[in-house]
């Protein structure tokens, strides 16, 4: 094997898809997956590549400094792709600990370990962070965030987010530890966890369900393809200045009560429902507190500099997105039983 390569959170949804966008691309690469399986990660995200050669996977904690280093000292990796996070802003409302214990104490713990067997010997060596665009805060209706645009968090979880990039830029300034990060915006697509907006849409609609739209419905998004943010984290992995951040987008914005129609109405077509059928379902509900009102991504850096361009159209992502949870709705069934019941019946009693 020419490297190895640590990815954390690869049962989570993102993770997975960078997972298998390794593992099958890099056969001469040993990519190891690191996660605790917390209620969002998932083995079933990765059945088709788990018995690849070249795939390991191992369950640990990385709030547990102890275990991540014995990893880190067993496997040496070359490189570690950090995705492990507690990731749901609401959660981070009801919960804000657990958001510092994995986000940043987690985040520090990886960083430690990678210090430690690298011995500041860096040569070919390198940590990529999967940050948000949520650090950087909100937007008024014009303006897009820029890499050096200033962060301003709002919610726990971009407040734990924020927290851990400060640390990843703090290494290499003070250890001249070898970093990327990358800043990307709200994902959508194959193996979404449904406590998010799109997924949860289509979890509603298949089961005739409410669609709570969080206060006037207005507040807005850019959505990118999984799939595409994976192809990023490559290129940025294996391109990136050291150093250096790149943001990743589609300049693809949706107001939240549009972006919901489209999928009702895709949704009525695929299933053969009369058209404004799922309509009825869309409810307003409780804002969210401290809610953002627009995240927009300016994405020329990584085009101009690696090439970088999305691989599909918003339109193609979503029918692929809706298509993949229309034939699999075991996969949706599983995550949707136990815990996430409980969960759902808290947040939207
Ligand atoms: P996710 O919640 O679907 O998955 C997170 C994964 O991390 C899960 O597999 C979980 O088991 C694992 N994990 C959580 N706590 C852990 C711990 N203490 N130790 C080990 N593993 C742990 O998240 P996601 O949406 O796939 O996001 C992945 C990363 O990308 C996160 O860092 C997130 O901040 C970032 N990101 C997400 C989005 C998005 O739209 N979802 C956008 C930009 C950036
Ligand atoms: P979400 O998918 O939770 O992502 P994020 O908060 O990280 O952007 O939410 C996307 C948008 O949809 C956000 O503005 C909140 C809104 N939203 C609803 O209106 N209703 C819901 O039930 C959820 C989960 C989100």
């Amino acid at each position: 094997m020419q490297k190895t390569i640590i990815i954390t959170g690869g049962a989570g949804f993102i993770g997975s898809h960078v997972v298998r966008e390794f593992v099958k691309k890099y056969p001469h690469y040993r990519i190891i997956n690191i996660d605790a399986l917390t209620y969002a990660g998932n083995l079933e995200n990765l059945r088709d590549i788990e018995r690849e050669a070249n795939y390991f996977f191992v369950k640990a904690d990385i709030t547990d400094a102890a275990h991540i280093l014995s990893i880190f000292q067993e496997y040496q990796p070359d490189g570690v792709i950090h995705l492990a996070a507690e990731s749901h802003v609401d959660r981070s409302i009801t919960n804000p600990t657990a958001f510092v214990m994995t986000n940043v104490i987690g985040t520090v713990n990886l960083l430690n370990a990678a210090k430690e067997i690298w011995k500041d010997n860096y040569e070919g060596k390198r940590f990529h962070h999967v940050s948000t665009d949520e650090v950087f805060g909100a937007l008024g209706d014009t303006g897009l965030f820029a890499e050096d645009t200033k962060y301003d968090p709002h919610s726990p979880y971009s407040a734990s987010k924020a927290s851990s990039d400060h640390f990843v830029r703090a290494y290499h300034d003070t250890y001249g530890l070898p970093i990327v990060l990358t800043n990307c915006s709200n994902n959508y697509g194959p193996n979404h966890f449904p406590e998010k907006l799109i997924p949860l849409c289509i979890h509603n609609i298949l089961h005739g369900k409410p669609l709570p739209i969080y206060g006037d419905g207005k507040y807005t998004r850019d959505w990118l393809f999984v799939i595409d943010h994976a192809k990023a984290i490559d290129l940025v992995f294996h391109q990136g200045k050291n150093g250096d951040s790149y943001n990743v987008g589609g300049f693809n914005e949706w107001q939240n009560i549009d972006l919901v129609k489209e999928l009702c109405k895709q949704m009525d077509e695929k299933l053969g429902r009369p058209a404004g059928t799922a309509d009825q379902l869309i409810t307003y509900v409780k804002d969210r507190p401290g809610h953002d009102l627009r995240y927009a991504i300016d994405a020329s850096k990584i085009n101009e500099e690696l090439g970088y361009k999305p691989s599909v159209t918003f339109e193609q992502g979503l029918s692929i997105t809706i298509d993949w949870f229309l034939n699999n709705e075991e996969w949706l069934n599983h995550v949707t039983s136990g815990d996430y019941r409980k969960y759902y019946e808290e947040q939207y009693r």
